[in-house]
């Protein structure tokens, strides 16, 4: 069999393959170079970035679990204007492809983020994180109101043809009210799931073990609510393009997501254990191609035979 097809189209994006470093877990891009140069991957999606620089939550911000950890680095980034000068030419003069993960506390930051960007230029796009607190709407998450999230997302989308990926959150009360909405406000793709609401506790200092009490959980633990997010969403849109994570470890993990219906993978926790997971993923891909006889990875997507 000749060299299987790992080009994948997502969302207005063309990719060399469909493994993206996840948002929080690949910093800008550069810190792993030595071990995971950028540009074998299909993309990078950067750490969210804010108009102003942030420092974060205070520590203790990390908690291993059983297959997971949990996080509340509380949105720690360099800010827009940072990473345009400093690591936006690098990552331009590589060749690699860059997603812009944006946050802010009000629409009209998100919107800065973007047009920041713009001008700057080299971007490929454009992923919301909405598992942020509105403080102008009495501080409810843009990704659990799907009327804020529709209006953010068409005032993103006002802001850029580039690609825009809408990235939901796994705690919303109605993942498919909030996926139609980040849909009819011109999302061209949806980005699930972000990290689970959850906490651990120290049973003998008698304290949560992390400083802000709750964190976001993420790694094979999350797996299977992912994949069922995945499914349930592109069963509910069948047109819009989704990019699936949650747990990614393996080249069999990413074929599970695409089969339920991602056009694409991100991989974020499996990084922290192996900094070079995303290109054994890439490997283990090709190889489940070849085994298989999958001439096009791209065919893998929604290919899942019902019971
Ligand atoms: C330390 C850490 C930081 C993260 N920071 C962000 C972030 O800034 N923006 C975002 O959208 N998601 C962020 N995430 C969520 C991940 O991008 C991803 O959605 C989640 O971890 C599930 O994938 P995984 O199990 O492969 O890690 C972060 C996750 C971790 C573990």
């Amino acid at each position: 069999m000749t060299t299987p097809d790992l080009t994948v189209t997502v969302g207005g994006l063309t990719l060399a393959n469909p493994v993206l470093a996840a948002s929080g877990t690949f910093g800008y891009g550069l810190d792993l170079d030595d071990l995971c140069p950028p540009e074998r991957l299909g993309g990078i999606v950067t750490k969210g970035l804010s108009p102003e620089p942030r420092a974060g939550a205070p520590m203790p911000r990390i908690a291993e679990t059983a297959c997971g950890m949990l996080n509340a680095i509380g949105l720690e980034n360099i800010g827009v204007e940072a990473f345009c000068r400093e690591k936006l030419p690098v990552l331009r003069e590589r060749g690699v492809t860059v997603i812009v993960n944006v946050f802010g506390a009000s629409s009209g930051q998100y919107r800065d983020v973007i047009e920041r960007c713009e001008a700057a230029g080299g971007i490929a796009g454009y992923e919301l994180n909405v598992s942020c607190p509105n403080v102008s709407s009495g501080g409810m998450e843009f990704g659990h109101d799907p009327a804020l999230l529709e209006e953010l997302t068409r005032l993103c989308r006002d802001a850029t043809v580039k690609p825009l990926w809408v990235k939901l959150s796994p705690n919303a009360p109605d993942l498919i009210a909030t996926a139609q909405a980040a849909a009819a406000g011109g999302a061209d793709a949806l980005s699930l799931i972000n990290t689970l609401r959850g906490m651990a506790i120290d049973p003998y200092r008698r304290r949560p073990e992390l400083a802000r009490t709750f964190g976001g959980l993420s790694g094979p633990a999350v797996m299977p609510v992912a994949l069922r997010m995945v499914y349930e969403v592109h069963r509910a849109l069948p047109g819009v393009p989704l990019v699936g994570l949650g747990g990614i470890e393996t080249g069999l993990d990413a074929v599970r997501f695409m089969l339920a219906g991602a056009s694409a993978v991100q991989v974020g926790t499996a990084t922290f254990r192996r900094p070079d997971a995303m290109l054994r993923i890439i490997e283990e891909l090709e190889a489940y191609c070849r085994e298989t006889k999958t001439s096009r990875v791209a065919s893998l997507t929604g290919a899942l035979e019902e019971i």
